[in-house]
């Protein structure tokens, strides 16, 4: 009851999204929609979040996967600009990728779905339990040092592959596992917004399926396992979650600690038959987003009272459903804003267009208008854009992820309350221009009447061209 949640978006992949809302600059200001280049040498040499705490005398922590690591975050999580000291990287995390996981035969594979006795494990350990340990040890050194902190803590989990403890399986036995409500793909689906997951093919158990590519379909009992083991993976994520806001409790810091959860995207669980990310759905963009802020949503707690007491995820207790006003469209660009206006610090200005050359501004609004939760945010109908690039109109192995100097297409998407219309333009990726004379496909769905996006308007011209003038004014900025 102390959190509340809205709908945010950005770019369904991870380490565009992290630089997104890191350094709160859109796609494409970064220019980064692959893995593949460093913002501050390729784009513009951007503050980030992290950055402008540090600064303004805050310790900065980074624990996990925050930054995306490699090239994007130049090898070094953007060490020593975001951070005070290096960023944290479980030592277990080496094994997520290799053959852990028992098959039927007995024997190890490197598999999708992956629940695992811990302890036989090697070092007995799983990469976020590790994580959680870290930042409940780093809370203890700055709260006996009174440091004001901005620790970012970064789960992988339900990222896949699946490996979680696997007793979390027991909370969703299978015969209770149902599918996707809309496991087909569209028919009005155009080809170019299809993403073909290419990722979960590689893995050993999915392999073996050998499923056509690209349009698939997963046998459902199969449907039915990647289901239950996302679902046990939330679980087993929310447990560590749950500990390590009770380490604020225990720390003492729970009254004068602003808290954030949140997420780099979704992911398609058999919805439109995809899986994965990499699309520009609902189910692909939409991320958790809920805060906690002393005296604002929730009131100050009385000596010794728990603010975020530990509930035991097999006790089968019910907790409280969230407040506030779910639903309120917002973007994860605005994060930048957002906490640095609730922790008291003077907010950026806001990004001219184009705004290579400014090293300090921020391109998403803070949502703190919206605080306490229930207040009016204001008189504009809130938009969220969202934006995902393809190498061509067809399906292949390369369109969930092209590299930058393969992508042809841009799929950029406006969310209101009331509906999401996505067109796809082309792109030149030599020069990061959209033709938007050149359109490869669009789709349109309203909220009311198509709540899972399943029946594309966008040939309706009387409903659709309206929204893709308004579309293009934005790109034309
Ligand atoms: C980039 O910005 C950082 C501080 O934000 C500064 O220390 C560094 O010198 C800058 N690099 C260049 C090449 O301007
Ligand atoms: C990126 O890392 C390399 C190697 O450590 C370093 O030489 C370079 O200065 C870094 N780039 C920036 C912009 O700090
Ligand atoms: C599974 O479904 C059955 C029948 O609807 C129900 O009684 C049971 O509580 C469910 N189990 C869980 C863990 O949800
Ligand atoms: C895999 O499926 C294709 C057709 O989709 C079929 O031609 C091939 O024989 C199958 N291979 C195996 C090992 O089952």
């Amino acid at each position: 009851s102390l959190l509340f949640s809205w709908l945010a978006f950005q770019q369904a992949v991870c380490a565009p999204s992290r630089v997104s809302f890191l350094t709160g600059r859109r796609p494409d200001t970064t220019r980064l929609y692959d893995f593949n280049s460093y913002w501050r040498t390729h784009a513009g040499n951007y503050s980030t979040l992290p950055q402008y705490f540090q600064e303004n005398g805050y310790i900065t922590l980074s624990v996990g996967k925050v930054f995306h690591p490699g090239i994007s975050s130049n090898h070094s999580d953007d060490y020593p600009y975001s951070w005070t000291i290096p960023a944290f990287h479980p030592s277990s995390e080496k094994y997520e990728n290799i053959k852990v996981c028992k098959g039927e035969d007995g024997s190890l594979h490197a598999n999708l779905i992956c629940p695992v006795d811990v302890s036989e494990m090697p070092e007995e350990t799983l990469p976020d339990i590790q994580s959680t340990e870290e930042a409940l040890r780093l809370l203890d050194i700055v709260k006996e040092h009174g440091r004001k902190f901005f620790l970012a803590v970064g789960y992988h989990k339900p990222h896949i592959p699946f490996r979680y403890p696997k007793e979390f399986l027991k909370l969703y036995p299978l015969e209770n596992v149902t599918l996707a409500p809309d496991p087909d793909v569209p028919k009005e689906l155009p080809s170019v917004a299809y993403n073909p997951w290419a990722d979960i093919r590689h893995r050993e158990d999915v392999a073996a399926l050998n499923i056509s590519f690209p349009y698939g379909p997963i046998p459902e009992d199969f449907q039915r396992q990647i289901r239950q083991s996302y679902f046990a993976s939330v679980s087993y994520l929310d447990m560590l979650v749950g500990k390590l806001l009770n380490g604020l409790d225990d720390e003492g810091l729970s009254h004068n600690t602003i808290v954030v959860f949140t997420a780099d995207h979704g992911w398609s669980l058999g919805e439109h038959g995809e899986w994965a990310k990499y699309s520009n759905y609902d189910i692909a963009t939409r991320v958790p987003l809920m805060f906690y802020v002393p005296r604002v949503t929730a009131p100050t707690p009385r000596p010794g009272e728990e603010v975020f007491p530990f509930i035991d995820p097999f006790a089968q207790v019910s907790s409280p459903a969230p407040q506030g006003r779910p639903g309120e469209t917002v973007e994860l660009v605005s994060l930048f804003a957002t906490l640095v206006e609730l922790a008291g610090l003077p907010v950026p200005p806001p990004c001219p267009q184009p705004s290579f050359r400014v090293p300090l501004c921020v391109e998403g609004q803070s949502v703190a208008r919206y605080f306490p939760p229930g207040r009016a945010g204001g008189a504009d109908p809130p938009i969220a854009l969202s934006q995902y690039p393809r190498p061509g109109d067809t399906p292949g192995w390369n369109s969930d992820l092209p590299a930058l100097q393969d992508i042809r297409v841009m799929g950029y998407s406006i969310r209101t309350a009331d509906y999401r219309c996505t067109v796809w333009f082309g792109f030149d990726p030599n020069n990061f221009t959209v033709h938007l004379q050149d359109v490869h496909g669009g789709e349109l769905y309203f909220t009311e009447s198509d709540p899972n996006q399943d029946h594309n308007m966008f040939n309706n011209n009387t409903l659709s061209g309206p929204l893709v003038r308004k579309l293009c004014k934005i790109l034309e900025r």
